[in-house]
């Protein structure tokens, strides 16, 4: 038997002042991102920013249906445009803000399941780890360098990928 214990870093920044400049832009532009969200049933609303290696920049924030699983996640409308848009051009950085119509958000949301899922394939790919900067409305940013941080057993498998 083999134990494996695995040890997730993040860096947690108290203030944007912190950020070097390419960051705080690209949560800038996530921030704009937020605002084109369509989220009247859950009231959430996330903005996503990708930063590609050509240095332009995706925009994507959720958008919901009245058939719930319809909707789709800020972060997989960016980078299914990005890859739509760009089909071999690697991302760089992802940025992802959100903002709730009845609290304020404090702390950084980390991505979900099926998004992280989605960027790990983006990051097999191109065999490049993305940077990943999340921050809620407002309140600590958290950055992490690749998918794996937050989703260490990603589905993948190296036959299905040759095909
Ligand atoms: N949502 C995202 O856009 N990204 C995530 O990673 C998690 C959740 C959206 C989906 C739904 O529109 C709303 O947030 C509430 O779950």
């Amino acid at each position: 038997m083999e134990e494996i214990k695995i040890i997730t870093v993040v860096k947690k920044f108290a203030h944007d002042s912190e950020l070097n400049d390419s960051d705080r832009l690209l949560l800038n532009h996530a921030k704009e991102a937020v605002k084109t969200a369509y989220a009247p049933y859950s009231k959430f609303y996330v903005g996503c920013a990708v930063l590609l290696e050509n240095d332009e920049i995706i925009f994507g924030s959720n958008q919901e249906n009245i058939a719930y699983p319809s909707g789709l996640c800020a972060e997989r409308v960016a980078i299914f445009h990005a890859g739509s848009k760009y089909p071999n051009v690697p991302i760089k950085s992802i940025a992802v803000t959100v903002k709730a119509k009845e609290y304020i958000v404090k702390e950084p949301i980390a991505c979900c399941g099926a998004c992280l899922q989605s960027m790990s394939e983006f990051e097999l790919k191109f065999k490049k780890p993305m940077h990943i900067i999340l921050q809620g409305e407002v309140g600590d940013i958290m950055i992490a360098e690749g998918v794996k941080t937050f989703l260490p057993f990603q589905f993948w498998v190296d036959e299905l990928a040759k095909q």
